[in-house]
């Protein structure tokens, strides 16, 4: 059957085709350490999953508005104005099938083929492919280890020219596990407010994840409560991480600018795509921003504080291996360089992370994703997920020591 050459170009998750092989290793009897996907291991909070009960007992399956309810739109624009200083407004929202979804229908909106993309890298596997299925040419900024996986205002201003329309900023990060400073994306701003036509798309998916016992002081800062950015900012979000929620697919995006109309068009094209996600989980929405949810959500970014240091002091340990010590999101982004030239044990020669990450998982049973498909100056780099329980997290990292002790 004939598949469009716009698909047939683009990529295949790297970080789900892990999940598919390591999940395959797995039924076939290995005892498989899984560092690949990004998910909490973590139950969604009670409160939350009875609010969607009551609703499905209540005869809440009907369609209802296409970007959600009045009340869920309400509560997301509440927590926006509330938590994130984002002067939003329940038309500003749409509640969407997870923030993946939320960001394709901003890049359809927003994308005209040619346009140029200013992406910070590393970056999260997805940007790219999405960019380039609207049509937009993506313009990568090397955020590298040896400057804390940051971009510097400096890179960013080089790399913004009057075809840019959007930049895209992902703090904290995936896979980098580094948030960047309320003065640092104040900076990135400054350069974006220099360029009237681009805005920002600022994914702000891990902000409940962000470790100030590694970085005194630290703190979530959203760029759309700038004033000078405000119009400008296009935040994307969801239930997903901070809850415990992946498998419920609950985005959201926020557009403040244009008088409404950017958000009317991507609602246009939501109506033509998916509707509404499904109606029962509307009061789970407004349920999950209540203050019951609070300290379980605070319950869980601690225990991932806590594994964000062990696995900090467990790379170090591997002298193969250098990193950023992480302080948001479950994410630690090692550089496998000194491997490379390298056999393993089995005698597979390391190439690069691409390499290492297959050795690993066929001779040591450890998933990680490697770095490739993040950014051009993220190939010698292999992402683990410490979203797991901590005696998992030793066994896998242990295996992964060994494995890299024993490169030859
Ligand atoms: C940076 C980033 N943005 C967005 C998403 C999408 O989240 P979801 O579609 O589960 O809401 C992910 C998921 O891994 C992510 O890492």
């Amino acid at each position: 059957m004939k598949v469009s050459e716009r698909i047939q170009r683009m990529k295949e998750s790297s970080t789900l085709a892990v999940a598919a092989r390591a999940a395959a290793l797995k039924k076939e009897g290995a005892d498989v350490v899984a560092f690949g996907t990004g998910e909490p291991d973590f139950d969604t909070p009670s409160n939350i999953k009875e609010a969607a009960e009551r609703a499905l007992q209540a005869g809440q399956t009907k369609y209802v508005s296409t970007p959600g309810t009045v009340e869920a739109r309400a509560a997301v624009a509440a927590k926006l104005h509330g938590e994130n200083g984002i002067a939003c407004k329940p038309e500003h929202v749409a509640i969407t099938a997870g923030a993946k979804h939320a960001l394709y229908l901003t890049l359809q909106t927003l994308i005209d083929v040619g346009d140029d993309m200013v992406l910070p890298t590393p970056a999260w596997v997805s940007y790219r492919p999405l960019i380039e299925l609207a049509g937009g040419r993506c313009i990568e900024v090397a955020g590298t280890m040896e400057q804390g996986f940051k971009v510097t205002p400096a890179q960013l201003a080089a790399a913004m020219t009057p075809r840019t329309v959007a930049v895209i900023l992902n703090s904290p990060s995936n896979p980098c596990g580094i948030a960047y400073t309320e003065a640092e994306i104040r900076e990135l701003c400054e350069v974006i407010a220099a360029h009237p036509r681009a805005v920002l798309i600022s994914d702000e998916i891990y902000e409940k994840l962000v470790y100030p016992e590694v970085d005194p002081g630290l703190r979530h800062f959203s760029p759309g409560s700038i004033p000078a950015m405000a119009e400008r900012t296009i935040t994307l979000n969801g239930l997903s991480k901070a809850f415990a929620m992946t498998g419920w697919r609950i985005g959201y995006v926020c557009a403040p600018g244009g008088n409404g109309t950017f958000m009317q068009e991507l609602i246009k094209l939501q109506g033509q795509m998916t509707n509404n996600i499904p109606a029962f989980f509307m009061p789970a929405i407004v349920e999950a921003f209540s203050s019951r949810s609070a300290p379980q959500v605070e319950a869980m970014r601690v225990a991932f504080a806590r594994r964000a240091a062990v696995v900090a002091e467990l790379v170090r340990a591997i002298p193969r291996f250098r990193s950023v010590r992480p302080n948001g999101a479950f994410y630690s982004f090692p550089s496998i360089a000194a491997c490379k030239g390298l056999t393993s044990p089995g005698g597979r020669r390391i190439e690069d992370a691409q390499t290492f990450a297959e050795a690993l998982l066929l001779e040591a049973h450890v998933a990680v994703v490697p770095g490739g498909d993040f950014g051009a100056c993220a190939a010698d780099h292999i992402r683990i997920t410490f979203a797991t329980d901590e005696a998992t997290l030793r066994k896998g990292m242990a295996r992964i020591a060994e494995f890299t002790a024993a490169l030859r």
